[in-house]
């Protein structure tokens, strides 16, 4: 299931993290890519747990913490510190999976990956080319967002970014270790907790509606991995 979140950051906090990034040292993006990946990986990155990385990385997590449709889409358990790369004319990044394990830098602990995300920073008119493509069951979805949108997908899929032909794409990536491991558990999770709010939308105080939560609940309950 691939979730679009809409205006996770605003368009100040857009222009922040531009500000920061156009005075930043760049280093090459296969510093972090596994041994697959680091084959196909040609683009840019902030140095993971630099000053800049660090300080735009707070502002994406809080901003996705405070984001009721990530919280629902992807049930975190612990998200990983948020990293930047930038792709130029040229750059690309071919198909891979995510390393399924990753180390968390700031406490040594490793954390599963379920959930990648990618908030895109560039605006779809400043380049060309850049695609995320994300390969699943329903074939190959092409993804280019407005800066300051996201995209969650599952991070057991494969997926590539296509070559830039104009212009620069910068975006934030990070994965996440959801509470439901199993990515068919948490789409129906979040279908129901959609269904949920609709129906205290349409029908305020309908009984079915406290019904459902405890359904909901209960199953989160069986579920979880916490
Ligand atoms: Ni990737």
């Amino acid at each position: 299931m691939m979730i679009r979140i809409p205006k996770v950051l605003t368009p100040e906090q857009v222009a922040r993290c531009r500000a920061v990034m156009d005075q930043a040292g760049w280093v090459d993006g296969r510093t972090t890519a596994g041994a697959q990946a680091v084959n196909v990986k040609k683009n840019l990155q902030l140095p993971d747990g630099g000053p800049e990385a660090r300080e735009l990385g707070d502002m994406v997590r809080g901003a996705l913490e405070r984001s009721a449709l990530f919280m629902s889409a992807v049930l975190p358990r612990r998200i990983l510190p948020p990293m930047f790369n930038r792709y130029d004319a040229g750059m690309t990044f071919g198909s891979h999976v995510d390393n399924a394990i990753r180390l968390v830098r700031t406490t040594g602990d490793q954390m599963r990956t379920d959930v990648s995300t990618t908030l895109f920073l560039s605006e779809p008119d400043e380049y060309d080319g850049g695609e995320l493509v994300v390969e699943d069951t329903y074939g190959a979805h092409k993804v280019k967002l407005p800066a300051g949108d996201a995209i969650v997908y599952p991070a057991t899929s494969l997926h590539h970014v296509t070559p830039i032909t104009r212009g620069s794409r910068v975006a934030s990536f990070f994965w996440t270790q959801s509470l439901i491991r199993d990515a068919g558990q948490r789409t129906m999770l979040f279908d129901m907790d959609m269904a949920i709010m609709r129906l205290n939308q349409d029908h305020p105080g309908h009984v079915s509606a406290v019904q459902l939560t405890g359904v909901y609940h209960n199953l989160l309950r069986q579920w979880a991995e916490v």
